[in-house]
């Protein structure tokens, strides 16, 4: 079998966080590039230092020349400014858009056949860009945010059940911003909907909480945004797309007709592959959640308007 090739765009805490991830699980080897130099060299030295202690031998590079980058099989876009407190998400909109669309272009040069995981912020948009500029069909070009909501939505149910982690199955539709849509009824512990285990006021909760999932790490790292959990998140796009597993996956996808939407990306649940997304899985939603969902894909249209 040939070796599979993962660039990550972008060497600060998720794109840097992200390649480790990758090269420690052997699912690639990796090419990080950053626009600063000697960030990406630096980064990529120290991790393959780190390789005879954790037993891994799969390589990593660093550079700052897209060449490197050539015929990778899976990009990850994770370039670009993060918040602040006090900034939403939305703020990065002109900065981040300049960035995601100059990369993305080197990036459709170099690998026109790779399947692009788009991260940076405000992601719905960001990764509609994305698509536009590489010129790549829809199915190849993903966002990366509904795995990271609903893991953040998992963490929170599993903690007010305290429950095993491991049984539990979450689920956040529409944008990734304050309109976001946690969906109980599809969130459960091995099947049961956590409708039936936790009180409606808990569930408001959690639900609010999961929302500023993003906003409470702000708070307190004050310097930068999560990290962690969303280079986690990236990565299991990733290894569903190079081991063509078919996970079902909440993803910002392309939206054409599929919840009643049109031409514009949102979250909702794929099947993820080797060719990206194969297929948008439509669920049945409650009049209230449809309209939640309404509501947050009308958001992001309106942040893409003003692009
Ligand atoms: P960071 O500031 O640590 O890293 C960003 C990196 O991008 C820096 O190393 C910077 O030099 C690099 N960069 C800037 N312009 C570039 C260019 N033209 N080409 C190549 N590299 C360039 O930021 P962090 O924390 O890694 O976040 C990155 C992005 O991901 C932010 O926009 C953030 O909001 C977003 N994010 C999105 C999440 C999601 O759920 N979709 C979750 C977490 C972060
Ligand atoms: C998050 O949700 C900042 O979008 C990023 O943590």
């Amino acid at each position: 079998m040939s070796k599979r090739k993962v660039t990550v765009v972008g060497a600060g805490f998720v794109g840097a966080t992200a390649a480790q991830r990758l090269v420690e699980k052997q699912l690639a080897d990796v090419v990080l590039i950053d626009i600063v130099e000697g960030l990406p060299q630096g980064k990529a030295l120290d991790m393959m230092q780190s390789a005879a202690v954790e037993g891994f031998d799969t390589k990593i590079i660093g550079t700052n020349d897209y060449q490197d980058t050539a015929n990778s099989d899976v990009v990850i876009i994770t370039a670009g400014i993060a918040r602040k407190p006090g900034m939403s998400r939305d703020d990065l909109l002109n900065t981040n858009s300049q960035i995601v669309g100059g990369v993305t272009e080197q990036i459709a040069k170099y690998s026109p056949n790779a399947i692009i995981i788009v991260v940076s912020n405000p992601l719905d948009v960001m990764t509609q860009l994305a698509w536009r500029k590489s010129g790549f069909p829809a199915n190849r070009v993903i966002g990366m945010a509904g795995v990271l909501d609903s893991a953040r939505y998992a963490r929170f149910i599993a903690e007010a059940l305290e429950c095993s982690i491991k049984d539990v199955r979450a689920m956040v539709l529409g944008g990734h911003g304050d309109t976001m849509v946690p969906v109980p009824q599809y969130s459960t512990v091995n099947g049961i909907p956590i409708t039936e285990l936790l009180p409606k006021d808990k569930i408001d909760a959690i639900n609010t909480r999961t929302k500023n999932g993003g906003a409470e790490i702000v708070s307190l790292l004050k310097t930068g945004s999560a990290y962690y959990a969303p280079s986690s998140s990236a990565v299991a796009m990733a290894e569903a797309v190079l081991l063509d597993s078919n996970r079902i996956l909440p993803c910002c996808a392309l939206l054409s007709g599929e919840y009643g939407v049109n031409d514009l990306y949102c979250g909702v649940p794929v099947a993820l592959g080797k060719n990206g997304v194969n297929k948008i899985i439509q669920l049945e939603l409650s009049a209230d959640e449809l309209s939640a969902l309404q509501n947050s894909v009308a958001a992001v249209r309106e942040l893409a308007g003003k692009l």
